[in-house]
């Protein structure tokens, strides 16, 4: 038989569900078999959560979708309570969401430090401890959170994002080692992938075109990452096939860091 990913009937949670990476994380956990509950900035009618419904149910799985500001803790408890009772149960936490802080770090206010570890980093906290109980009760349970190859190597003008995603590392090495051997803790870390928070990125440039094929071009493979290349990582990552890999943070960045320059 064909080596596959068969999540046939798996819980999952998936908080960034409306946009981006997340969109591809929908497709391709359900395409593999899960029912999902999702969370976004947006609301029901708009195109994102509409195309995180479209997602899942083409693939003839259940989708659930609640409006939430994750900067909100018991806002995000309530959501991951939700989700529970709709699904019946949570199997994988992907803890997705988050949002760019392009400042630098004199440039950083008290109140933009204090938003951006709210989003980038208390909230997967929140998350994960509020859906522990539930993972407890799954038989392979697997928490999945979105940090970024700037946690490794910061991006320039990045200053509070940047130190928060290079926190998630530890929180995920911290939550591997406090809740395995039963629940299974990840971290992925994208570089460049087509999603709307690059495309506001290049824009930043007086010429967003050329930007894109400069940063095209310092990748090995010679392009930008898709969403659905991150959302197949996910899916094998929840899988029974990744059951030896915990506490670790796995890069897809199509061998950018494989280069000391980027000249
Ligand atoms: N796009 C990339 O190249 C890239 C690279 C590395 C890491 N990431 C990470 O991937 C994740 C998703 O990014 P993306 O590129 O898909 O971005 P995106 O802007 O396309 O989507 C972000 C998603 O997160 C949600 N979100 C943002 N702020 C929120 C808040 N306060 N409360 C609740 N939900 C909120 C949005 O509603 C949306 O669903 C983020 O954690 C980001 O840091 C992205």
């Amino acid at each position: 038989m064909a080596l596959s990913i068969d999540l046939s009937d798996r819980r999952a949670l998936l908080t960034g569900a409306s946009s981006g990476i997340g969109l591809g994380i929908a497709s391709a956990l359900a395409q593999a078999g899960c029912d999902i509950a999702g969370c976004g900035l947006e609301a029901h009618d708009t195109p994102g959560a509409r195309e995180f419904f479209s997602h899942v149910q083409a693939q003839g799985r259940r989708a659930f979708y609640q409006p939430l500001d994750l900067t909100d803790g018991p806002a995000t408890r309530a959501f991951v309570e939700w989700a529970a009772a709709q699904l019946d149960g949570i199997d994988y936490v992907i803890s997705n969401a988050g949002a760019n802080f392009n400042l630098g770090a004199e440039r950083t206010t008290e109140e933009s430090w204090n938003a951006n570890f709210q989003l980038n980093l208390a909230a997967h906290w929140r998350i994960a401890q509020t859906a522990k109980p539930y993972l407890d009760l799954s038989p392979q349970p697997v928490i999945l959170i979105n940090a970024s190859t700037q946690a490794f190597r910061p991006l320039r003008g990045a200053f509070p994002y940047n130190v928060a995603k290079a926190a998630l590392l530890g929180m995920v090495q911290s939550l591997a080692l406090e809740w395995g051997p039963h629940v299974r803790a990840v971290g992925i870390a994208p570089g460049f992938i087509d999603t709307p928070m690059n495309v506001e990125w290049f824009g930043r440039y007086p010429d967003p075109a050329a930007k894109r094929a400069q940063v095209e071009s310092i990748h090995p493979v010679g392009r930008i990452g898709t969403p659905e290349e991150v959302g197949a990582l996910c899916a094998f990552l929840c899988s029974p096939l990744a059951g030896f890999i915990s506490g670790t943070t796995i890069l897809i960045d199509g061998g950018r860091s494989a280069s000391a320059q980027d000249v």
